[in-house]
């Protein structure tokens, strides 16, 4: 088998790539550390890619720009066919699109629509894997009545308890810029499927997070978190009181996901992937959490306005994934991604501070 990750630096391409190679798959990386470009030196991804380059057998990193067609297409025709396309390089943050548009579109939809049709021309019987994301369905997810408990927003109806299926209505609400260009990309990439009978496949991401993201504030929130607390710094909560919610999924759960898909590939597939209802949590008890784990007090400051479009609860409802993949299940709880990320920053920041 032969795989082609995109974004293979980032926090999901990399656990795939490190997946795949413990299975002893050949894997071409594509990565152009455009994260450090966007966010800034916080967000550079060298050291994962270093990272990768130690822990590997089977993995090459070619460093290739997905919004370059034709640098795609001489990979295509070099490294392929490949068996495995699995598309995660993109600009991530919700909030940063409206500062750099051209940048999130072009990367986003036009970087997906360029892979799909590479694709399409070198590997067509490839199975197609897009990271898509909850923010496709812009902030209708905020329309379910809901409940204040003390800590947390929560679905005030029954029915509701479960989560967000894909049923819920992709326009009509507020998506940011950043939702509008995923948006594109994930119904492009059903199209390929249904138009061109691609085994083509969404993922609609919750939080998906893991000692290997470069969390910023404005992209990678646990991430984020862990390492503002353990710096010492000032955690700003933007709105909804802090009791805004998340579901948080392990990125190793989602390279699980990926493998049942590659062996009972579909069509033109869309699904929810997050961590669901156990693995949610909101700010506040993120924060109850952490400084349970390091023992520290959480500093944080709250700014009284919610960010643009922001969900104020989402939870990922599994039904559908589970029920075609019922093989698959969450491996990992909320407690063991929390330590994962606070041994991992206790570790980069001590290497950071014998380096300075
Ligand atoms: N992490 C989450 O919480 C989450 C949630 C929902 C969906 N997703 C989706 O999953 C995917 C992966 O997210 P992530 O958290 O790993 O992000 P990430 O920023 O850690 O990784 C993305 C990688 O893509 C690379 N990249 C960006 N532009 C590129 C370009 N033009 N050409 C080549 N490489 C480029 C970046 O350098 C980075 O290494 C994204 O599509 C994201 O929208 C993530």
């Amino acid at each position: 088998m032969k795989a082609l990750v995109t974004g293979s630096s980032g926090l999901i391409g990399s656990e795939i790539v490190r997946f795949l190679d413990r299975r002893a798959e050949c894997v071409v990386g594509i990565d152009n550390n455009m994260r450090a470009d966007f966010f800034g030196p916080e967000g550079d991804t060298q050291w994962n890619l270093q990272r990768l380059r130690e822990v590997t057998r089977y993995f090459r990193h070619c460093d290739v720009d997905i919004r370059d067609r034709h640098g795609l297409v001489r990979l295509f025709t070099s490294e392929g066919p490949f068996d495995l396309i699995v598309h995660c390089a993109a600009q991530p943050s919700h909030d940063l699109a409206a500062s750099r548009p051209f940048d999130d579109f072009e990367v986003n939809a036009v970087g997906t629509l360029n892979l799909l049709e590479a694709t399409r021309q070198h590997s067509a019987d490839a199975v197609f894997v897009f990271m898509s994301t909850n923010k496709v369905y812009g902030d209708a997810p905020n329309e379910l009545p809901l409940k204040e408990l003390d800590r947390r927003w929560d679905y005030a109806r029954a029915a509701d308890y479960d989560g967000i299926t894909e049923q819920m209505r992709i326009d009509g609400s507020k998506h940011s810029l950043f939702g509008a260009s995923k948006l594109a990309a994930d119904v492009m990439t059903q199209e390929y499927g249904r138009y061109f009978g691609m085994k083509t496949h969404c993922l609609r991401g919750g939080c998906l997070t893991g000692p290997q993201h470069a969390g910023v504030e404005l992209h990678g929130f646990l991430s984020f978190l862990v390492r503002t607390q353990l710096l010492g710094k000032t955690y700003r909560v933007f709105g909804y009181k802090g009791k805004q919610v998340r579901d948080n999924m392990h990125s190793y759960d989602v390279a699980r996901a990926v493998e049942a898909i590659y062996q009972n590939p579909r069509c033109g597939e869309v699904y929810n992937l997050g961590g669901g209802r156990k693995n949610s949590c909101s700010i506040l008890e993120a924060f109850d959490r952490v400084e349970e784990l390091t023992g520290k007090k959480m500093d944080y400051e709250y700014v009284d306005r919610n960010r643009e479009g922001d969900h104020i609860c989402y939870i990922s409802n599994l039904t559908r994934f589970k029920s075609h993949y019922p093989q698959w299940d969450m491996s990992k709880s909320l407690d063991d991604i929390l330590r994962e990320i606070v041994d991992t920053w206790n570790l980069r920041l001590a290497t950071e501070a014998t380096r300075s």
